[in-house]
């Protein structure tokens, strides 16, 4: 039975609706995916890392996706996380023209790093294509909706971390 381990490295910063639907489509090319929430290193977000988690964890099982779908953070280099936990394909969402240099340079450098492990693009259905976490956090600031942007339990946080810190 073949077991293929696929990787969702990230921010996640917080989850969108563009990260899920890449969710759903990576179930289709592999048995088991791991989303792994990097550790920021010189990076503040919005969120902690044990926040981040905590709501990708929730959106996962709130799509009843827990079976296929494990969270976990890493600290480091992507390719030895990858290897570490005996993934051999990356996964990374595509979405416009504008991603595919910084994504060609990422591919790039971790092949030749680890050559044995292949970065897969997928790309996110039209509707959800330009979502993006840093446009997400600036329309939130901006008192705008992102209701149909980010899950309802995503939503309800920001609004709770909102209040905390005024
Ligand atoms: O969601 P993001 O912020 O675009 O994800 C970027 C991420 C986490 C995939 C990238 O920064 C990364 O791989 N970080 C781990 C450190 C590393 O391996 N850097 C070298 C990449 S060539």
């Amino acid at each position: 039975m073949t077991n293929r381990i696929g990787l969702y490295p990230g921010s996640f910063d917080p989850i969108t609706n563009g990260h899920i639907d890449i969710i759903k489509r990576s179930l289709r090319v592999v048995d088991k995916l791991v989303i792994g929430i990097a550790v920021n290193v010189g990076k503040t977000g919005l969120f902690s890392l044990k926040e981040r988690e905590k709501l990708v964890l929730s959106d996962i099982k709130n799509l009843g996706l827990e079976e296929f779908v494990e969270v976990r953070s890493f600290e480091g280099l992507l390719v030895n996380y990858a290897k570490k936990i005996d993934a051999k394909i990356i996964v990374r969402g595509l979405r416009a023209v504008t991603d595919f240099e910084y994504e060609f340079q990422m591919t790039g450098m971790n092949s030749r790093l680890d050559s044995s492990i292949e970065t897969v693009f997928l790309m996110a259905s039209e509707n959800q294509q330009f979502i993006s976490s840093r446009l997400v956090k600036e329309i939130f600031t901006f008192g705008g909706d992102i209701s149909s942007f980010v899950s309802s339990n995503v939503l309800k946080e920001m609004q709770i971390q909102k209040l905390n810190n005024k």
